[in-house]
C-alpha cells in the first residue's frame, strides 16, 4: 500500500515536472513495459502468447491506470485506452508510410506548441465574434489583440465591423497563422496578423485583449495581464474563467444553458 502511494506520488510529481504530452509518450513506454512483462509471464507459466488484439487492449488499460495514477486530466484517461486501439486499426489498413508522414507534417503545423502551451487550435464561431464586437467602442479608434488568433476569422470580422479600431492577431503555429495571412491578403482585410508567442508581446500597447486559450493558460495570462495592461483596459476570455479572479461580467454567447460565456476583466 505504501509502496503504492509512492509510485502514485512520483508519478503525480511527473506531472508537474513534465508538460503533458511528454508525460503521457513516458507512461506508453512504462505500459509497454508492462505489457511486455505479463506477455514472458504468460508464456512462462502457460506456454502460450495473447492474440495480438489482447496486447494492445492491454497497453490501453495499462496507460490508462498509470495516467490515473499520475493525475492527468481525465481527458487523458481516454486517450490513453483508446490510442493503442487506433494503431491496431490503422496497421489492418496498411497505409503506405509517407501518409504517416503527411499527418504528422500537417499536425505538427497546425498544433506546433500545443504540448508546451497546452492551448490546442480551435475556432470560435460568428455568434461569439457578434458578441465581442458590442464590447468594442464604435465610437473611437481602440487597439484590439487576440492572442492566438488562430485561423484570424475573429480578428478579421472586428477589422471589418469596427473600422476605427486597429485589430491585430497573433498566433504561435504556423498553419493557422499562414491562413490567416493568406485569407486577410484574399479579402483585403485591414487586420494585422503576427507570428510569435503572446508571451513575448507587451499587452500595455492595447485596450482589449481578447483569448480563447485553455483552463492550464488562465493562471500566467491573468499574471501577464494584470503587470502590462493599463488601468481601464479590458481582457476577455471565452469559454475559461480565471481561477479566484471574478470577472467585471460574463455574458452567455447563446441562449440554451450549456453555452460558453464569454468573460471580462476590467484591469
Ligand atoms: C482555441 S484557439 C483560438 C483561435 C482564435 N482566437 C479563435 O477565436 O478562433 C487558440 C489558439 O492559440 C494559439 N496559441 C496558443 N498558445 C499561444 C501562444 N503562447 N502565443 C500565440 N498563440 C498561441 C494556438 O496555436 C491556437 O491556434
Amino acid at each position: 500500500m505504501l509502496r503504492k502511494q509512492g509510485v502514485g506520488r512520483k508519478l503525480s510529481g511527473a506531472r508537474k515536472r513534465f508538460p503533458p504530452a511528454i508525460l503521457a509518450f513516458f507512461i506508453q513506454l512504462v505500459a509497454l513495459g508492462m505489457v511486455c512483462g505479463a506477455s514472458k509471464l504468460q508464456w512462462w507459466l502457460e506456454g502460450e502468447i495473447f492474440p495480438v488484439w489482447g496486447l494492445f487492449v492491454m497497453q490501453g488499460l495499462f496507460a490508462s491506470a498509470l495516467s490515473v495514477i499520475a493525475a492527468m486530466a481525465v481527458w487523458w484517461r481516454l486517450i490513453h485506452l483508446f490510442f493503442p486501439l487506433a494503431i491496431l486499426v490503422m496497421l489492418q489498413w496498411q497505409l503506405p508510410a509517407w501518409i504517416y508522414l503527411l499527418a504528422f507534417c500537417f499536425t505538427l503545423a497546425l498544433f506546433w506548441s500545443t504540448y508546451r502551451t497546452q492551448v490546442p487550435f480551435y475556432p470560435s464561431l460568428p455568434v461569439t465574434w457578434r458578441k465581442v464586437k458590442e464590447l468594442i467602442p464604435q465610437d473611437k479608434s481602440v487597439k484590439v489583440l487576440d492572442i492566438g488568433s488562430g485561423m484570424g476569422g475573429l480578428v478579421m470580422y472586428l477589422a471589418r465591423e469596427c473600422p476605427l479600431s486597429r485589430c491585430v492577431g497573433i498566433e504561435l503555429a504556423p498553419l493557422p497563422w499562414l491562413i490567416s495571412v493568406l485569407l486577410g491578403t484574399l479579402k483585403k482585410s485591414p487586420a494585422i496578423f503576427k507570428y510569435g508567442d503572446y508571451q513575448a508581446v507587451n499587452l500595455s500597447e492595447y485596450d482589449i485583449v481578447f483569448a480563447y486559450l485553455s483552463p492550464a493558460a488562465m493562471p500566467d495570462l491573468w499574471h501577464k495581464a494584470a503587470q502590462e495592461m493599463q488601468a481601464g483596459s479590458l481582457l476577455i476570455s471565452y469559454e475559461f474563467e480565471i481561477p479566484g479572479v471574478p470577472p467585471k461580467f460574463q455574458i452567455q454567447d447563446r441562449l440554451d444553458a450549456d453555452a460558453a460565456s464569454i468573460f471580462v476583466w476590467e484591469l
